[in-house]
């Protein structure tokens, strides 16, 4: 069986703080983290970039999961995945060169995934699964934290599922916007097997909200 994964994305981590709120999220069972760069021309707003991974990558052995929401990600992939990103993903709909930004983060030593804002039908990327190590699905407009799950993403996240099976290949789902213990069962259930959380983690206790989102995506009682 597929292992699911918890990614809490540190969007939402209070960043005096930020290598304790990584630490107490790792210290209980989030395997991945994540993060969410923004450039202010992909979406409406500006995050943060390679300084903060950098200074991540020194601090913890957790997979450092790079969500590229910039226009032209082939302009930065390989720095991403020099300064420690271990999965550097980009947006279909930022890049005129699919093969080249997909060349480009593997000749850097990383895995490589694509995402899909919610509008983007998920087909246009059937072409290229063979090739990906992740397909991340945006379960809201990308750019800000905190907004509510599309339910219409669970027929999406089947979709893409669907064809990896008919295509044979071992590809993670990742989901990310909106989720929290309430819908990662269902999430977990349509075939995604990497959640990315939020506010969800990091508003709160954060061992606690931990532990309940890894057992509702497991299949517990919310
Ligand atoms: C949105 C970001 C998300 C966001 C998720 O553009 O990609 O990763 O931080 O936040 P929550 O879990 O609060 O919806
Ligand atoms: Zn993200």
């Amino acid at each position: 069986m597929r292992k699911n994964i918890l990614a809490p994305s540190i969007l939402s981590a209070d960043f005096m703080n930020l290598g304790e709120d990584i630490e107490e999220a790792v210290k209980n069972g989030a395997e991945y983290i994540h993060f969410d760069v923004m450039d202010g021309m992909f979406v409406p707003n500006i995050s943060f970039g390679l300084p903060v991974l950098a200074s991540t990558r020194k601090g913890t052995r957790a997979t450092l999961d790079v969500h590229l929401m910039i226009t032209e990600p082939e302009r930065y992939v390989e720095e991403f995945a020099k300064q420690g990103a271990d999965i550097v993903t980009f947006h279909y709909e930022a890049t005129k060169d699919m093969a080249r930004t997909i060349a480009l983060i593997k000749g850097a030593g990383a895995k490589v995934g694509v995402s899909v804002k919610p509008k983007t039908p998920v087909d246009v990327l059937f072409p290229y699964i063979k090739d990906l190590d992740m397909i991340l699905v945006m379960s809201v407009e990308p750019g800000f934290g905190g907004q509510s799950f599309m339910e219409e993403s669970l027929d999406r996240i089947a979709a893409i599922r669907a064809e990896a099976e008919k295509q044979g290949k071992e590809l993670d789902i990742e989901v990310d916007g909106g989720i929290g213990a309430g819908n990662a069962g269902r999430v977990t259930a349509a075939g995604a097997n990497v959640l990315v959380a939020g506010s969800a983690v990091f508003r709160g206790n954060i061992g606690n909200n931990v532990k309940a989102l890894l057992n509702a995506m497991n299949g517990g009682e919310a």
